[in-house]
């Protein structure tokens, strides 16, 4: 199926909810984050959208695990690889995260709280159920455009991944587009028999793929 992408849309001067995936390994004793690849691999993203107000979206781990935990020291590990200031907001769709959106400026870098504070992006649902949550209703009126990267949380039917696209004008990030169109070359492009390595910790998810 083609995806939407950025260079489809007009995305300088809007306010874009950007989804990122940037749960990463974290030590729970000192809230250190131990590896930034994730975050890396989405500075192409976020430096695309220069001329934008750009709202990130994101999580880190589960509710009940221990790594479950606020977003300040992701939108400091951002900022340092991006070199550019990142403000995070310990909220997601109330006042404090509205108003905040509502100063930035064109350029800007705001980090909303971890989206799975919100017990609705917990849930599994299909799309159409996903847009009606009020998660997807408040944070859809926060931004003019959406823009998905969060390829690593790709395989999740929640409310921001499957949702958002329903409510806003939205399109696939670089990294998406990268990984959607290197999978399309190997299932539709290949000539068989085609062997695949899978790697990953969470053992359970990459059983499933296979
Ligand atoms: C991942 O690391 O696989 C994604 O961020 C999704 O996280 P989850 O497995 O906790 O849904």
């Amino acid at each position: 199926m083609p995806i939407g992408t950025l260079d489809q849309i007009q995305s300088a001067g809007k306010t874009v909810l950007l989804r990122l995936d940037l749960n990463s390994p974290i030590d729970p004793a000192t809230n250190l984050i131990l590896d930034d690849k994730r975050f890396r691999e989405h500075i192409p993203t976020i430096l695309a959208l220069e001329k934008s107000r750009v709202v990130v979206v994101t999580h880190q781990s589960r509710p009940g695990k221990k790594d479950f935990t606020t977003l300040e020291a992701h939108a400091e590990k951002l900022a340092q690889l991006i070199q550019r200031p990142v403000t995070y907001v310990d909220d997601i769709f109330g006042h404090c995260a509205r108003d905040a959106i509502r100063a930035m400026r064109i350029g800007d870098v705001l980090m909303l709280e971890n989206v799975r504070f919100s017990a609705e992006e917990n849930l599994k649902l299909k799309p159409e159920d996903a847009v009606k949550t009020h998660l997807v209703r408040k944070l859809a009126q926060m931004g003019d455009l959406f823009v998905n990267d969060a390829f690593g949380t790709a395989h999740r039917s929640q409310p921001t991944m499957v949702g958002l696209p329903l409510a806003m004008r939205s399109v696939a990030g670089l990294l998406m587009e990268k990984e959607v169109t290197t999978l399309s070359r190997v299932f539709d492009d290949a000539p068989g028999p085609v062997f695949m390595v899978l790697g990953g910790t969470k053992v359970d998810d990459s059983m499933d793929v296979a």
